[in-house]
């Protein structure tokens, strides 16, 4: 079982009953349902190995409130992009059950929007027909892209605009440095306008100075759109920078064995990183972490 039992987060929790208010109202109003929801959620990625037990992921159980923004951290291997698919449909679960807005997922969501490591982007498109790509895929904007093209866009270019690429949009990604094509397939996700935006490891392959840049921003459009984000990272400082909650998984079969609020005040800037309230929380990961890992050394020739 996991060593801290994963609960809602603060946020989810409803306020006490006052002590003036009579015995039938004294019940504290039902929280609000989660907008992310695993519960004991297991996968194994074929038939066989579910067979043999050996799963990618064991006995996930969290709840993640509308607007939250998570980071998942643990050692290479441990399940994080597993999580990532299960999280948008990608793959079903072997076991247990996903819900995103109310729903159970059975397949891919639509309402998510998700950039990775390599930004991928096509390079025979243009920044702004990169970006305008998942228009041309997902419904309802597919049937509609022809009358609203202009609308869709404008809405580029403002997107493009708010990650600092105005005048990029005819450029092709070769002629992008490696963070102004993160940026690009950063609005590429969110071109949809999804409630979901799932980011795995997308700053880490950038150098320090880029990486720190595109926190804030990604910070920044969180913070003005009010969507949700799963973001999978090896980067401490940057779970603790971005995220409302961390979620350490332990090393294979992953389980979730940290829940980690975290208190510091919104907005941050980047000099909070300089601060021992954020060291603190970075170093109290960083020996969960090292914790998951001696045993893994001890055993590994
Ligand atoms: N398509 C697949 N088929 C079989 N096993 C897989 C598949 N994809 C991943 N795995 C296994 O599932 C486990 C978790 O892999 P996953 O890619 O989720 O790890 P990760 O935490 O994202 O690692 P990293 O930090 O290196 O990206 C690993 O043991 C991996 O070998
Ligand atoms: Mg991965």
């Amino acid at each position: 079982m996991p060593s801290s039992t994963p609960q809602a987060p603060a946020t989810q929790e409803a306020p006490a009953a006052t002590q003036e208010a009579p015995a039938t109202t004294q019940e504290a109003p039902a929280a609000p349902a989660p907008f992310v929801e695993f519960r004991d959620v297991w996968l194994a990625y074929n038939p066989t190995l579910e067979a043999q037990g050996h799963y990618a992921v064991e006995a996930i159980d969290l709840k993640v409130a509308r607007g939250e923004f998570i980071a998942i951290v643990g050692p290479s291997g441990c399940g994080k992009s597993t999580f990532m698919k299960l999280s948008t449909g990608l793959k079903a679960p072997s076991r247990g059950e996903i819900r995103v807005d109310g729903r159970t997922v059975h397949g891919p969501l639509k309402i998510s929007g998700m950039a990775f490591q390599s930004a991928s982007l096509l390079p025979w498109r243009t920044t702004l027909a990169n970006v305008m790509l998942p228009l041309e895929i997902v419904e309802p904007y597919r049937s509609q892209l022809k009358s609203r093209r202009a609308e869709f866009e404008a809405r580029a270019r403002t997107l493009l605009a708010r990650v600092g690429l105005a005048g990029y949009e005819d450029k092709f990604p070769w002629q992008l440095s490696g963070g102004m094509q993160q940026r690009a397939s950063i609005c590429r996700a969110l071109i949809h306008e999804p409630q979901l935006l799932l980011l795995d490891e997308p700053f880490g392959a950038l150098d320090a100075f880029t990486r720190e840049e595109l926190w804030c921003i990604l910070r920044d459009l969180q913070a003005s759109q009010g969507f949700n984000v799963i973001l999978v990272t090896h980067d401490l400082r940057e779970s603790v920078f971005l995220a409302d909650t961390i979620y350490v998984m332990s090393r294979s079969p992953g389980r979730i064995v940290l829940r980690r609020e975290v208190p510091l005040p919104r907005p941050r800037d980047l000099d909070l990183t300089y601060t021992p309230a954020f060291g603190e929380i970075v170093q109290e990961l960083r020996s969960h972490i090292g914790a998951l890992k001696k045993p893994a050394m001890e055993v590994s020739p």
